[in-house]
């Protein structure tokens, strides 16, 4: 199972103002994908060290748990963790450009590749056609 199906909670929701509160060794909640995780049990067998997981309290978790390339099994353990929902929801894309930053950035030549390519070939076309137009066509 993905951890963004990862199944149906209690109902209960968190406000990152409350997950935030819940960012130490003794008491460690962390979000991922919409979820809110108690993973203060797990943090000494992390196999990743318990201080990587303790950077990611207080905000959403999701990009770095997702970055390490973390195992199904390890993505299937975090289920044992669960507390209830984020209410934010699944937040992970917002650290991620925004669409309309994306889009935005392809209309420009630095994304496009054949922006890239037009603005190469057009110097050349017009020192070619200095070249060849006089000489052939005048
Ligand atoms: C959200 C922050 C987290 C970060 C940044 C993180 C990072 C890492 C890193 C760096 C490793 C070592 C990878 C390696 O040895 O190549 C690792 C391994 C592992 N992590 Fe995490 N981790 C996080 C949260 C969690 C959580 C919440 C769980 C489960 C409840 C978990 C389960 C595991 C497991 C089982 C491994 C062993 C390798 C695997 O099965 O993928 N991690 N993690």
């Amino acid at each position: 199972m993905a951890v963004g199906e990862a199944g149906s909670v209690s109902g209960k929701m968190y406000s990152l103002t409350e997950v935030k509160k819940h960012n130490t060794e003794e008491d460690c909640w962390i979000i991922v994908h919409g979820k809110v995780y108690n993973v203060t049990e797990f943090l000494d067998e992390h196999p990743g060290g318990f201080d990587i997981i303790l950077t990611n309290t207080g905000k959403d978790a999701t990009e770095d748990f997702e970055e390490i390339g973390h195992s199904n099994a390890a993505k299937d353990l975090l289920s044992k963790y669960i507390v209830g929902d984020f209410e934010g929801g699944d937040v992970s894309h917002l650290n991620k450009p925004s669409i309309s930053a994306v889009r935005a950035k392809q209309t420009t030549s630095s994304g496009n590749p054949a922006l890239k390519l037009l603005q190469v070939l057009l110097p050349l076309l017009v020192i070619l056609a200095a070249i060849f137009v006089p000489k052939y066509l005048l």
